[in-house]
């Protein structure tokens, strides 16, 4: 075994990535296959491909489960040229492998093994598996110090060569004490892939096409191995809901920590639950308990106070959002602009300094710069048909409990009088009145009090 670090992947060189997501995740007791199951919001399949994107793949063969256009889907979803193959029987991650044979004749520079239920393998580590087969290695395997090694196939090596992997079934007492595992994940040079994985039998305790007999295989033709050793967390495989859960929590522990290096005040990282596209400028503030869903983008210096919600929103510089504000998709939150508690917004923009304090709901609306949104204001955008929309413009002041019923245009510095339920546009400047008007009786709390007093004598 060479010392991986020393050596440079050219970028050149070509990269075929064959990810094995054929697996029915049976223990996932799941209506849905195991590798569309998400962590931070996306598959586990597309955070496979998005890391072997990054990672310099130049072509992806996906080997999915029989009638599995979901899968296919999703794999194409993330990386649109991906070819899909298609392993009927499950004969083993060898056999799967060579489901796409088709892609293996392509005979790409390198061929990375990856499984689509292993989510949080780094870029840097698929590059740190690729190197060695720049330098003329066969076939290079990804290993880890197991805390408990039991059921992963085993490292057996000389000084510091890699002789081979024995699978836990397989493996001799002796052997089982071995705590340097098989992360699964392999790099092949990719013009003697084929050569190995056609010699590969299943004379073993499962009766499987081993893809790890493929390092026995190439040492016995003369080719060098390698591994490539990462921490364990990154080979962490996903085959429950306990696992996915653990999975979940990792790659927060990662978002939170990336969060925090680019400058964002997390008070208390472990409550913040991000997704894996969440982007969050310098200085914005994020309180304890807050859930970001897909598509949040938050400007510098923007504050998130605690049990907020958001998805699909952009919040602009200085503004602040919260304590228990939910902001859903098509949430724009203008400069400086305030969204305070039990306020919901969709689907609308809200302009520079406009606030909307409490109890609210938007949806399907623009409202103008330093526009102020009493409490408990609703627009009432949906008629059980379609959606309509409300203009508020720049300065209104919409009373508190207003309806506006959509579709509805409310001018520039206009009044909205509280309790109103408007269903006329209102002009700039003008004031709109949408209520019974007020009657006052002098005196005749005085009368009633007498009468009943006198009727209960009786
Ligand atoms: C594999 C390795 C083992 C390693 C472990 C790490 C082999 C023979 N063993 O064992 O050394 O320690 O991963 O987790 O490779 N799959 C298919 N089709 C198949 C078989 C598997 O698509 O016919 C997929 C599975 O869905 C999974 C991946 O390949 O994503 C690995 O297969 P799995 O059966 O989980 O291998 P392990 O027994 O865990
Ligand atoms: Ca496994």
């Amino acid at each position: 075994m060479t010392s991986i670090d020393a050596f440079k992947t050219p970028s050149s060189r070509s990269c075929l990535a064959i990810v094995l997501a054929a697996g029915e995740g049976t223990r996932m007791k799941s209506g849905k296959p195991k590798v569309l199951h998400q962590v931070a919001n996306r598959s586990m399949v597309g955070h496979v491909l998005a890391t072997l994107t990054k990672a310099g793949a130049t072509s992806v063969a996906a080997v999915i489960g029989p009638d599995r256009e979901d899968v296919a889907k999703e794999v194409q979803k993330n990386f649109p040229e991906a070819r899909i193959f298609v392993q009927r029987d499950r004969l083993g991650t060898a056999h799967a492998v060579l489901s796409a044979r088709e892609a293996l004749e392509q005979s790409a520079d390198d061929v990375i093994v990856a499984f689509g239920d292993t989510p949080l393998v780094l870029a840097e580590t698929f590059a740190k598996l690729r190197a060695p087969l720049a330098q003329g290695a066969g076939v290079v395997a990804m290993g880890f110090e197991a805390k408990d090694p039991t059921g992963y196939g085993r490292f057996i090596t000389s000084g510091d060569e890699l002789l081979a992997i024995r699978e836990h079934k397989d493996a001799s007492e002796a052997e089982r004490e071995i705590t340097l595992c098989n992360g699964g994940l392999m790099a092949i040079r990719g013009d003697l892939a084929l050569t190995l994985l056609d010699r590969v039998r299943n004379d073993n305790a499962k009766g499987e096409y081993y893809l790890t007999d493929i390092v026995e295989i190439a040492r016995e033709l003369g080719h060098r191995t390698a591994i490539a050793v990462v921490p364990e967390e990154e080979v962490h495989g996903v085959n429950d809901r306990a696992q996915l859960a653990a999975a979940e929590r990792m790659i927060q522990d990662r978002l939170r920590h990336e969060a925090m290096a680019a400058g964002v005040t997390l008070v208390a990282p472990e409550t913040v639950f991000f997704s894996h596209d969440t982007q969050l400028g310098q200085d914005v503030m994020v309180e304890p308990h807050v859930v970001f869903g897909p598509g949040v983008f938050v400007e510098a210096g923007a504050v998130v106070h605690s049990f907020s919600h958001l998805e699909g929103t952009r919040i602009a510089s200085g503004a602040g959002v919260g304590p228990f504000a939910r902001l859903r998709p098509g949430a724009s939150i203008g400069p400086k602009a305030k969204v305070g508690n039990f306020v919901e917004i969709k689907n609308t923009e809200l302009g520079a300094g406009a606030k909307v304090s409490h109890l609210t709901y938007l949806g399907d609306a623009t409202i103008g710069a330093e526009a102020n949104i009493g409490a408990g204001t609703i627009t009432c955008n949906y008629d059980g048909f379609g959606k309509h929309r409300t203009q508020i413009g720049e300065g209104a002041f919409i009373g508190s409990n207003s309806a506006l019923v959509a579709p509805i245009t409310i001018g520039k510095g206009a009044f909205v009088g509280s309790g109103s339920v408007i269903t006329d546009d209102i002009p700039d400047n003008a004031l709109g009145l949408g209520r019974g008007r007020q009657i006052v009786k002098e005196g005749w709390a005085l009368e009633f009090r007498a009468k009943a007093l006198a009727a209960k004598k009786k």
